[in-house]
This record gives structure tokens, C-alpha cells and sequence, in this order.
């Protein structure tokens, strides 16, 4: 090989590393604000059983911290989950301390059966009710959509609180799979709600919410963007008003 070429590949390797270099330092930076926040969390919650497998499928300890202190602030007597697990956890330790309960609805069957033993863990289960509601198709504007069964929903006094992590987008052949929570509850949502949107960096969320705006009237009360490293997967509380 010509000295240049291999002064070419060595510099090639090179610059390969140092990418490589500073994705490590990204995903530190990450894992260590997602230390901070776990921390956090333990430190406001008595937890009466280990909180366990969060980030990937669950909810990040960041992403949990922002629903505890916005349910600390506003104190909503009423939150709806969709898509349960530890946020529900979080959520009814919350409820226990300020009053309220959490209603979580799971589209999976086994999925809300483990979140209803775990609340009976905690020693939650007057804070917490867990909900089955598989995907049915609903129409909106007529257009077809995957969306939970709202026949399996109780009746619920007006929402004020509405934590939007389901259904799971992950290889579901639909996109902007969330997008039918705020025209199917909009009827359900008390004036004033808060509405925490999950991943709300993923492409989807990103046109869902977009969406939603063009079509509701909502501000945009905190925004924390993985981009800035401000959240793992981004996260955005908005304010809902008739
Ligand atoms: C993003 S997850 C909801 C996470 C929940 N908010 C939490 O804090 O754990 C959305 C849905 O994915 C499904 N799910 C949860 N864990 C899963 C796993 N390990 N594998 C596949 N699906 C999962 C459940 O049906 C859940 O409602």
C-alpha cells in the first residue's frame, strides 16, 4: 500500500473512534442524568418495593420525575394512562401522598395483568386501577385507526392529568399510533389538563403532537428535548383547553 493510502486509512480508523468516543460520552452524560433522577425519585417516594426495570419498554427515571413533580404541582384528582407500568407505580405513590387516583389502561392482556401485581406490591391498589382495553379500529374524520377500546374504560370524572405512553408503536404497522388519544378523550379531558407526552422525540410523537396543536387549542408548558440532552427519549407536558 501507497504511504498515502495508509496515512488514509489510518486517519479513517481515527476519526471512527473519535465518533465512537463521542457517542460514549453522550450516552454517559445520559446514563448519569438518568442516575440523578433515579435518585431523585427515591429520595421523594417512600417506595415499599424495589422500582425495577425502567428505561427501554418502561419509562425513564427522567421521564418520571417530570410526571411526579407536575402531579406535586397540580395535584390532579384524576390522571388516565395510556400505556401502564412504572409510571403508573410512580403515579399512585403520588396519589397516595396528594390525594387522587390513576387509572392505567394496558392494550395487552399479560402486560396489565403484571401492572396490577406490582401495585399490589407497593401496596397501592386503592390508587391504582388497571385497565384491559384491546386495539379495536375507531374512525376519525374517516380515517381508520388502532386505538384502545374505550368500552372497557369506566366512567371517569374529568381527566386532569393524561399520561400518553401507549399503545406501543414498536413494529405496529400504523404510524402516529397515539395520535386518536386527544380527538377520542377530548370529551373526557377536564378544561385546564395536563397532557405528558413520552418519546416525544421519536418521529412519531413529533407529527402526533404537531397534529394535535393544529387541531386543539394547547400550549406547550415544558419541552425537555433529547436533542440538548435535556431527556433520554424527550418528553412534553402541554395544557389542554377547550
Ligand atoms: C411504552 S410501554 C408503557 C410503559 C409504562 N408507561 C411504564 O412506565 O412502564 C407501552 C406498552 O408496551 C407494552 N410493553 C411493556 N413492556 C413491554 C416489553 N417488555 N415488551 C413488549 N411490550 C411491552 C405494554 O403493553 C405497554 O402498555
Amino acid at each position: 500500500m501507497a504511504t498515502d493510502d495508509k496515512l488514509d486509512a489510518i486517519l479513517g480508523k481515527l476519526d471512527a473512534i473519535m465518533a465512537a468516543q463521542r457517542t460514549l460520552a453522550a450516552e454517559q452524560r445520559i446514563l448519569y442524568r438518568q442516575v440523578e433522577a433515579l435518585f431523585a425519585l427515591y429520595g421523594q417516594i417512600d417506595f415499599n418495593a424495589p422500582l425495577l426495570d425502567m428505561r427501554g419498554w418502561a419509562t425513564s427515571p427522567d421521564v418520571l420525575g417530570v410526571l411526579l413533580r407536575w402531579i406535586q404541582r397540580e395535584r390532579p384528582a384524576v390522571i388516565l394512562e395510556l400505556g401502564g407500568g412504572r409510571s403508573t407505580l410512580v403515579s399512585a405513590y403520588a396519589c397516595q401522598q396528594n390525594g387522587g387516583h390513576v387509572y392505567a389502561i394496558d392494550h395487552d392482556a399479560d402486560f396489565a395483568e403484571l401492572a396490577r401485581e406490582e401495585i399490589a406490591a407497593h401496596g397501592l391498589s386503592d390508587h391504582a386501577t388497571i385497565i384491559h382495553a384491546p386495539l379495536v379500529e375507531h374512525r376519525i374524520d374517516g380515517e381508520a385507526w388502532a386505538w384502545y377500546d374505550m368500552a372497557h374504560l369506566p366512567d371517569l370524572p374529568p381527566i386532569d392529568l393524561l399520561f400518553v405512553d401507549g399503545p406501543a408503536q414498536h413494529n405496529h404497522p400504523q404510524s402516529m399510533l397515539r395520535y386518536p388519544a386527544l380527538p377520542l378523550l377530548a370529551g373526557l379531558l377536564a378544561d385546564g389538563a395536563l397532557i405528558v407526552v413520552d418519546d416525544a422525540d421519536r418521529e412519531h410523537e413529533r407529527r402526533v403532537v404537531a397534529r394535535w396543536r393544529t387541531a386543539f387549542k394547547l400550549t406547550v408548558l415544558q419541552d425537555l428535548s433529547a436533542e440538548y440532552g435535556q431527556s433520554e427519549k424527550g418528553v412534553k407536558v402541554l395544557r389542554w383547553a377547550r
